[in-house]
């Protein structure tokens, strides 16, 4: 139950990012309210430092945002920060010397790499992806990584309620002909979407924020998804993907990538919409059979498309790089009326790299400063509460990290067991196990030989005590 206190603080922290945000075009709420959050928790809680480390140095890579830089520095970290990425040499240069690096989609940390990191502790990928790193090898070596997958839901959301709008009116062709000379004043065909049914496809993140945004426009929604899930507003969960189908008139895809997900729209499911209705996807480029889109784009059957994804996607930014040589239909596809094509721009808005900046600086910083792994992609998820600063001045935490093989924890706690523990959590992902415990009343010297001890346990992979 919150107190009074609290709730007067949180009401600060709304009317505070209101205030910020008074002049900006938008704003964030999201991110400022996690921001003070963070800080305030900050002030609170014992302040624990790394015994046996020097200062935490932190790289910085590809442009990161400045809301993570603002996170690092203010923690006293040192932050050495590029706009670009690195070339492999200077990589493993600048990686043997660091406790974190920040990196984005084209920094590749190999094992060639990271067997170079010496102090490296933790990897923070600044993007949803995490294929750019050897996760296995990192996690071997007791590097834990995180990364953002969904800062970034409600600009995808904002999308496709966009792309909604313009595909009942069919805006990209009348911008296009206007673009080019033609002046053609149309109503047939354009239609409002009050009333109208959007079906959604996966309501995870990304598709439950879409339905509160389409219903305050005036459509009904419809979602199917694999697993059940309680529905926001008035939408309506549907029990088969042919029934959500056979009701809406635009339908959505928000559904991972996966085996099940593979051309999940093809001829049948065309065939199963209602005449005239658009198809949105911006989820991955796997998940609709583009030919048979095409098909049922050119017979008239569906009345136009919004694609943000494709199979095969250029790897950088330039002319000429959308052609049949990267998928064979390209040239058939833009030829079509009333199909809007964005290069994979769901998630692309300052907004939602400025909350990736505040989500992965603060996992980073709550791993380096209190060991919580939780939310990292390739270590056991564990952590413990905060200290606090009075009752817990003198508490170590121990941050173990090891093999899965048993007779560990027996050995570790055979060593813990000559102190008071106070708190102690541990599990296993694969062939890593990661335990935290606090020690409680144990001063420097003590301190020191803990750290001797379990420095020369049997299965280590890697040990941090902080204090
Ligand atoms: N275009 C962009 O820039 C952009 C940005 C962010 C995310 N994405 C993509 O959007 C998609 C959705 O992202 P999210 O954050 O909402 O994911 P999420 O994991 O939060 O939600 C996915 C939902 O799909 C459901 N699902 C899985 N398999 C299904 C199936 N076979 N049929 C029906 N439902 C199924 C899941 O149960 C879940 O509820 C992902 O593919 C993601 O990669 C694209």
């Amino acid at each position: 139950m919150a107190t009074p206190q609290q709730i007067q603080d949180l009401q600060n922290t709304f009317e505070k990012a209101q205030l910020a945000s008074a002049h900006a075009v938008s704003s964030s709420p999201n991110q400022s309210f996690l921001q003070r959050q963070f800080e305030s928790r900050q002030k609170e809680t014992k302040q624990l430092k790394p015994f046996a480390t020097e200062d935490i140095k932190v790289l910085l890579l590809e442009n990161v945002n400045q809301t993570a830089i603002d996170i690092f520095t203010e923690q006293g970290y040192q932050v050495e920060f590029h706009k670009t990425s690195l070339g492999e040499e200077a990589l493993i240069e600048k990686i043997s010397k660091v406790h974190a690096i920040g990196i984005r989609s084209k920094t590749k940390l190999t094992e060639k790499v990271l067997a170079h990191a010496k102090n490296l502790v933790v990897i923070g990928c600044f993007c949803i992806g995490t294929n750019q790193v050897n996760l296995e090898y990192a996690a071997s070596k007791g590097i834990a990584v995180f990364n953002s997958p969904f800062s970034n839901s409600r600009s995808v959301a904002e999308l496709i309620i966009c792309e909604v709008i313009a595909l009942a009116r069919q805006l990209g062709d009348r911008s296009i002909e206007l673009h080019t000379g033609t002046w053609n004043k149309v109503s047939a065909k354009c239609w409002e979407v009050r009333g109208k049914t959007l079906g959604i496809v996966g309501y995870g993140h990304i598709g439950s924020q879409l339905s509160v945004l389409a219903e305050s426009l005036g459509l009904n929604v419809l979602y199917y998804d694999v697993n059940m899930i309680m529905s926001l507003g008035n939408s309506k969960q549907v029990a088969t993907l042919n029934e959500l189908l056979s009701k809406s008139d635009f339908v959505t895809l928000h559904v991972p990538e996966t085996a099940e997900t593979k051309n999940i729209l093809s001829t049948p499911q065309f065939a199963a919409m209602k005449d005239g209705a658009y198809v949105l996807n911006a989820s991955r480029g796997t998940v609709i059979d583009i030919p048979a889109l095409i098909a049922a784009l050119k017979s008239g059957k569906l009345a136009g498309a919004a694609l943000d994804v494709y199979p095969h996607e250029p790897a950088k930014n330039g002319a000429e790089l959308f052609t049949n040589e990267l998928n064979p239909w390209i040239s058939e596809l833009v030829s079509l009326r009333n199909v809007i094509l964005t290069p994979h721009i769901g998630g692309s808005t300052e907004e939602a790299q400025s909350a990736i900046g505040v989500e992965v600086g603060t996992s980073l910083t709550k791993y380096i400063n209190e060991g919580a792994s939780t939310g990292s992609v390739n270590f056991p998820e564990v952590s413990l509460r905060a200290l606090d600063l009075e009752k817990e001045r003198n508490t170590v935490r121990v941050l173990y990290l090891h093999q899965n093989v048993p007779g560990v924890l027996k050995t570790v706690n055979n060593i813990l067991g000559n102190y008071n523990i106070d708190k102690q959590f541990s599990d296993s992902q694969g062939d890593i196990a990661y335990l935290i415990a606090d020690i409680s009343g144990i001063n420097n010297d003590e301190i020191q030989s803990l750290h001797d001890q379990l420095s020369d346990t049997p299965y280590k992979i890697s040990i941090r005590l902080l204090y």
